[in-house]
């Protein structure tokens, strides 16, 4: 009997990007996973099925093994720490980077700073490393809002046009990380399935390194 293997792809922005590339590696979903309200799709590969859940779950999924293989952001699977999984390619795909960012001409003050972000462990991290003593606060969102309202001296996001930064009248201050999308391995799947597994990486290589039409 072939191995099925599940992969777990995240909904958003990452999507629009991850589906050419799946079709490059020869996997068609049976539907339209822009616009159907299903979360588990079977593919024109009877061994591959897909599930599509929030970018921030996919590393969990794979962590557990209710996914096999995951195509998540590398900046979800910093915050997520990577238990239990395989960082195994990366795809090179949504590409970004992490910045802290406030407003424009407006010194950093001293002391104690707020900082606002989805991204705490990341944050707490990048300002223990730099000696900084900081107060974090937890949003899922429209983090350019926090500094305008008084909310945050700063924020730790993801910056990619820079557009939403400009438009709220911030300015990058520091590069903390760069960010692409990662393909994921769940640790036990690699051993269990490790042809089926081995196969499916190959396939991502191959799309990685052909060019996009
Ligand atoms: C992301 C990110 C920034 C924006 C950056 O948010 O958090 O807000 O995109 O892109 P830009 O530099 O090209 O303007 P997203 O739209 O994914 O929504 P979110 O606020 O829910 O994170």
């Amino acid at each position: 009997m072939p191995e099925t293997l599940t992969i777990a792809l995240a909904k958003g922005r990452i999507l629009d990007e991850t589906l050419p590339l799946l079709a490059r590696a020869g996997i068609e979903p049976s539907d339209d996973l822009n616009t159907s309200r299903k979360l588990v799709f079977s593919t024109n590969q009877p061994t591959i099925n897909l599930v599509l859940i929030r970018s921030a779950d996919v590393p969990t999924y794979v962590q557990y093994g209710a996914a096999d293989i995951g195509i998540a952001g590398k900046d979800v699977l910093l915050e997520h720490g990577g238990e239990g999984l395989y960082e195994r390619l990366d795809l090179k795909i949504a590409r970004c980077r992490l910045v802290t960012a406030g407003i424009v001409g407006k010194p950093v003050p001293r002391g104690r700073l707020k900082v606002a972000t989805k991204y705490p462990e990341i944050t707490r991290q990048y300002f223990l490393e730099k000696g900084q003593q900081v107060e974090l606060i937890k949003l899922y969102g429209s983090m350019e809002l926090a500094p305008i309202v008084g909310l945050a001296d700063l924020i730790v996001d993801l910056v990619d046009t820079g557009n939403t930064l400009k438009a709220n009248g911030l300015v990058a201050i520091d590069h903390i990380v760069d960010i692409s999308s990662r393909l994921i391995v769940n640790r036990a799947s690699l051993k269990m399935k490790n042809q089926a597994v081995k196969e499916l990486v190959e396939k991502f290589e191959q799309a990685v390194a052909e060019p996009s039409a």
